[in-house]
C-alpha cells in the first residue's frame, strides 16, 4: 500500500480535526501518501482532493469543523456516483479510505467495498453517538458539555423567574445527548426517541412538582422525541398545565466548537488505530472504543446493531427527579 485517502462525511463533529491529524501523521510514519478528499463522497466524485503533509494539520488539534469541509452527498447514493468517486479513486492509485463519520457515511464506505472492493476502515464521527460496536463517537462528548453550560445556564433563569423550561438538544433518531445531559444538569423531564412519550404524564409530573414546591422545571427534549419538537410539546403542555412555558433549542452550537480533551484524545487514537488496520489489510471495518479500549467491528453492525440507550441510566433520571 503506498496512497490512502481520508474523507469526513455527514454531520460535522468537534475532533474531526483531531481524527484527520492523527490519520495523516501516521500515515507518513508509515511511509505512506495521503489525499484529503474534500467534503466527503462528494469530492470523491468531483475528484476534489489534495496531497497532505505533516504541516497542513499543524494548528488544527483544537478546532472544530472539519478543515476537509463536509457534505451529505446524494449522488454516491446512486451507482453512478459511486462509478465517479471509484474512477477518481483508481486514477489517483488510492488504495486504501479512511472514512469519519456517522452510520450513513460508513453504509456509503460498505458500499464501495462491496462494490470496487477498495479497503475501508471508518472512524466514528458523529455528536449523535448512536453507533453501533463502540461506546464513543467523536464530539459527543464536546456536544454533550455545550448543552450542559447552557443547560445550567438556562436553570439561573428558570430558578429566578419560577419558569418552565423546554429545551431542545440534538438527536433526531437517538436520545443520548437528552438523556445524558439531562441527568447531568439535574432534568425534571427528559424525553427521548427511544421511549415513547405521554404527554398527559409528563403534565401531571410538573404539575404535582409545582404544587410541591418545585420553583423551576426544566424539560430535556431530543429534537427526535416522538410528541413532536419541544415547541409542539410546549403547546400542549401549556394547555394541560396552564402555566407559561419558554422553549430553548440549542441546535448547532452542539456542533462545533473547540472539542473537549476527551474528544482530542479519543479521535487521536482512533485515527492512528484506522491507518494501522489498513497497513495491516484488514477493511469493512470501523475502529470504535469499548471499556476504554480500541476495537473494530464490521462496518455493517454499525447499523444494524444500534446499541440501545442505558435503560440503567433512564432509570437514574427517573429515580433522581421524582
Ligand atoms: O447527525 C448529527 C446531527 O447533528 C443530528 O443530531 C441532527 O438531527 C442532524 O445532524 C442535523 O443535520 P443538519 O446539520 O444537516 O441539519
Amino acid at each position: 500500500m503506498k496512497i490512502i485517502g481520508v474523507l469526513t462525511s455527514g454531520g460535522d463533529s468537534a475532533g474531526m480535526n483531531a481524527a484527520i491529524r492523527a490519520v495523516v501523521r501516521t500515515a507518513l510514519t508509515y511511509n505512506l501518501s495521503v489525499f484529503g478528499i474534500k467534503r466527503g463522497y462528494e469530492g470523491l466524485i468531483e475528484d476534489d482532493m489534495l496531497e497532505m503533509d505533516y504541516d497542513s494539520v499543524s494548528g488544527i488539534l483544537s478546532r472544530g469543523g472539519t478543515i476537509l469541509y463536509s457534505a451529505r452527498s446524494e449522488e454516491f447514493l446512486k451507482p453512478v456516483g459511486r462509478k465517479k468517486a471509484i474512477k477518481n479513486v483508481r486514477r489517483r492509485g488510492i488504495e486504501g479510505l479512511v472514512v469519519i463519520g456517522g452510520d450513513g457515511s460508513f453504509q456509503g464506505a460498505h458500499t464501495l467495498y462491496q462494490e470496487y472492493t477498495i479497503p475501508v476502515v471508518g472512524i466514528p464521527g458523529t455528536i449523535d453517538n448512536d453507533i453501533g460496536g463502540t461506546e464513543y463517537t467523536i464530539g459527543y462528548d464536546t456536544a454533550c458539555n455545550i448543552a450542559l453550560e447552557a443547560l445550567d445556564k438556562i436553570r439561573d433563569t428558570a430558578q429566578s423567574h419560577g419558569r418552565v423550561f423546554l429545551v431542545e438538544v440534538m438527536g433526531k433518531h437517538a436520545g443520548y445527548i437528552a438523556l445524558e445531559t439531562g441527568i447531568a444538569s439535574g432534568a425534571e423531564v427528559i424525553l427521548i426517541p427511544e421511549v415513547t412519550t405521554d404527554v398527559d404524564a409528563v403534565a401531571r409530573k410538573l404539575s404535582e412538582g409545582i404544587r410541591k414546591g418545585w420553583r423551576s422545571a426544566i424539560v430535556v427534549v431530543a429534537e427526535g422525541d416522538d410528541a413532536g419538537g419541544a415547541f409542539k410539546i410546549s403547546k400542549k403542555l401549556k394547555e394541560k398545565i396552564g402555566r407559561d412555558i419558554r422553549v430553548t433549542i440549542l441546535g448547532h452550537i452542539q456542533r462545533g466548537g473547540f472539542p473537549s480533551a476527551v474528544d482530542r484524545i479519543n479521535a487521536s487514537r482512533l485515527g492512528v488505530a484506522a491507518v494501522d488496520m489498513l497497513v495491516s489489510g484488514q477493511t469493512d471495518i470501523m475502529v470504535g472504543i469499548v471499556s476504554g479500549r480500541v476495537v473494530t467491528t464490521s462496518l455493517s453492525k454499525t447499523w444494524t446493531q444500534k446499541k440501545g440507550v442505558d435503560t440503567d441510566l433512564i432509570r437514574i433520571a427517573k429515580l433522581l427527579s421524582s
